[in-house]
């Protein structure tokens, strides 16, 4: 059975994720902002791993630069969408859970894995980002890179500052409306788009994790996991670990 985050990508998100990020060139354009900052390590005929890779914009820079990736997802739709922006270069997809680690644990050793995008937060509870940790490990080389990119939400929000506009064209209006929990934000995403002379409406709600920088990296400790550096970027927290050199 589909979970509500699979549903809610299907039903709303998927088709619209590019176009909601402000289209394909911004989102290139960031990703490659965000990669260049990070002190990845050289190519060298290494692997990555892109775990929720959605439509391929990290995978794409990584792969021009000389890596083969490895990219994970459990969207159809959006890896039909990577294989167009990452044609013609070393992307592998894997249409798979990312807590399925067996599943993409044979191609690796990796060089570096990164969950960027606010991915980690779709997971289904702490335990799982918990558990993960130990398994990633140990499917880094030596000295091999984690990247971690996500938001935190660490205030409630109630009333109408729990209603956020997420983009606003002419034709097209996203919106989203937030209940918080003390483990979970649950968001409400709202989409209106005008259609032949009248408006259609799509409404589809899925929850998201909330994560503490000091948590996940407590946790990584517990898994043989270096702090490299922490950062706010953008809103969210990117958090770079290292497993251990010989
Ligand atoms: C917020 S998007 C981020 C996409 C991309 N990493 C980026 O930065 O633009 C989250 C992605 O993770 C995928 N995803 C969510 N939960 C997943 C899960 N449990 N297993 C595999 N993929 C998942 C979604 O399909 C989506 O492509």
């Amino acid at each position: 059975m589909s979970s509500p985050v699979e549903t809610h990508y299907k039903a709303v998100l998927s088709a619209r994720y590019t176009w909601m990020l402000g289209g394909l060139d911004q989102c290139l354009r960031a990703a490659r902002d965000l990669l260049a900052s990070l002190g990845l390590p050289e190519p060298r005929g290494g692997t990555l791993l892109d775990l929720g890779c959605g439509p391929g914009y990290h995978a794409r820079i990584l792969a021009e630069s000389g890596s083969r990736v490895v990219a994970v997802d459990n969207s159809p739709e959006l890896l039909r969408e990577l294989e167009e922006v990452c044609a013609g270069l070393p992307v592998s997809l894997v249409q798979a859970e990312i807590a399925d680690v067996a599943r993409y644990a044979a191609y690796g050793a990796y060089s570096a894995a990164l969950c960027l995008g606010d991915t980690l937060t779709h997971l289904d509870s702490l335990d799982t980002v918990a558990r993960l940790f130990g398994e990633w490990r140990r499917l880094l080389v030596p000295g091999g890179m984690l990247v971690l990119e996500f938001r935190e939400q660490p205030r409630d929000l109630h009333g109408q500052d729990a209603v956020l506009t997420t983009r606003a064209e002419r034709d097209r209006i996203m919106q989203c409306v937030l209940h918080f929990e003390p483990e979970r934000v649950w968001i409400t995403d709202v989409v209106h788009e005008w259609s032949g002379g009248r408006w259609e409406v799509r409404k589809s709600t899925y929850p998201k994790l909330r994560l503490r920088a000091d948590w996940i990296i407590a946790r990584a400790a517990e898994a043989g996991l270096d702090v490299k550096s922490e950062e706010l970027r953008s809103g969210r927290r990117v958090v770079v670990l290292q497993s251990p050199n010989p």
